[in-house]
């Protein structure tokens, strides 16, 4: 089976064995089935796939069987006097559920408009953009365990939100290690939409857009549009140019180390974060080494945004994995050698 149409890279991967998941049942009931055992009872690898946003497939062949998740229905299923509890299915497009709540007039998800990908991938790496993380707005999901069969319900503290990280990201290499990947399928999202609701404009881009307007008090849906448009401009829309998001996180460094390298690069993006710690912007210390625009084979830097890695090939001559990971590769190295610092990939590599 191609997977060149479920990977928003646009990479021609592909897999041994795909299968359709429509409902937690169904997801139940393939941890049951001998699909997903060997002879000797031994779990195969699967590969649970969202909207394949936020993934890179290195190699030519995914060696898993992949689980397409197309649990749909959005409802509103609980309230309390200062919350509304949405519960969406893991294959709802995010945006569509953002769209959703606030046709609704339910604010709360409209920073985080317009991020590719399904509902239940959106816990995975705690999707984020413009002051608001998927954390600040969750209230707990339902999952199946794959080793088991078995479903079971996480609140926030057990998902281990941290940045572009959690819980589903992490294998537990030893007894007492927490992590899930390769094991939990997320099958359904809840929401905690906050009843009294309040804009959170500390992004500088929103901030300049709230001055422009000559509105001091935008509402969700002002917001939402604004949010649409500082993205349209910035990042290439999967549709037209295959691409992941961005392609490595923002790397946190310690106060001294900052203070090193801004006496060294006095104009380096930084932020100072609550912690103590101050993140860097990735994309502007790629653009600073001269990748912006730049292509390796097919695999290219976007011209807009730095930190975004794009498929330049065709449908029919498309990037592969291994020129994506060689572009990386060399981005890293470049930033390594200039600012001492290691970037780590932002997206699930296979
Ligand atoms: N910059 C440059 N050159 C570039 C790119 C960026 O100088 O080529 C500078 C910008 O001028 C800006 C700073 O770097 O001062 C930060 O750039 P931007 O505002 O575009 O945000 P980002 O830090 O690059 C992060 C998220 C995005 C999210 C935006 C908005 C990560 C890895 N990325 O990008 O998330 O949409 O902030 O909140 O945290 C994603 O995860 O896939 C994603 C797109």
């Amino acid at each position: 089976t191609s997977l060149q149409d479920l990977n928003t890279f646009g990479i021609a991967a592909s897999a041994d064995v795909l299968v359709r998941l429509r409902s937690s049942q169904a997801v139940q009931d393939f941890a049951a089935s001998s699909l997903l055992r060997s002879p000797q009872g031994a779990l195969r690898p699967t590969l649970v796939l969202g909207g394949g946003s936020n993934l890179v497939l290195s190699g030519d062949v995914v060696h898993a069987i992949v689980l397409k998740m197309e649990i749909p229905g959005i409802a509103l299923v609980g309230e309390t006097p200062t919350q509304r509890i949405v519960q969406a299915g893991a294959g709802v497009r995010w945006h569509d559920l953002v769209a959703w709540t606030l046709a609704q007039g339910w604010g709360g998800l409209e920073n985080l408009a317009l991020i590719p990908g399904t509902v239940g991938a959106a816990p995975v790496q705690n999707i984020g953009a413009y002051g608001v993380e998927l954390q600040d707005r969750f209230h707990s999901l339902d999952a199946v365990d794959l080793h088991t069969g078995q479903a079971f319900t996480l609140d926030a503290a057990q998902c281990a939100f941290g940045y572009r990280d959690s819980v589903f990201k992490h294998t537990a290499a030893q007894p007492g290690d927490f992590g899930l990947a390769g094991r939990a399928v997320i099958t359904q999202v809840r929401l905690a939409l906050p009843k009294a609701w309040r804009p959170e404009l500390g992004y500088l881009e929103l901030q300049r857009r709230v001055e422009a307007s000559g509105n001091p008090a935008p509402d969700a849906r002002q917001i939402f549009e604004w949010v649409c448009a500082i993205r349209r401009a910035k990042l290439p829309d999967p549709a037209v140019l295959g691409n992941a998001g961005s392609f490595f996180k923002n790397p946190a460094v310690t106060e001294d180390q900052c203070r090193d390298i801004i006496a060294r690069e006095p104009k380096i993006v930084h932020y100072p974060m609550p912690d103590g710690s101050v993140k860097l912007a990735a994309g502007w210390l790629i653009d600073a080494c001269g990748w912006k625009g730049k292509s390796l084979g097919r695999a290219g830097v976007y011209e807009q945004q730095a930190l975004v890695l794009v498929n330049r090939g065709t449908r029919s001559s498309s990037v592969t994995g291994g020129e994506v990971m060689t572009l990386a590769a060399a981005i890293q190295t470049s930033v390594y050698e200039r600012f001492g610092i290691r970037l780590e990939p932002e997206p699930v590599v296979v």
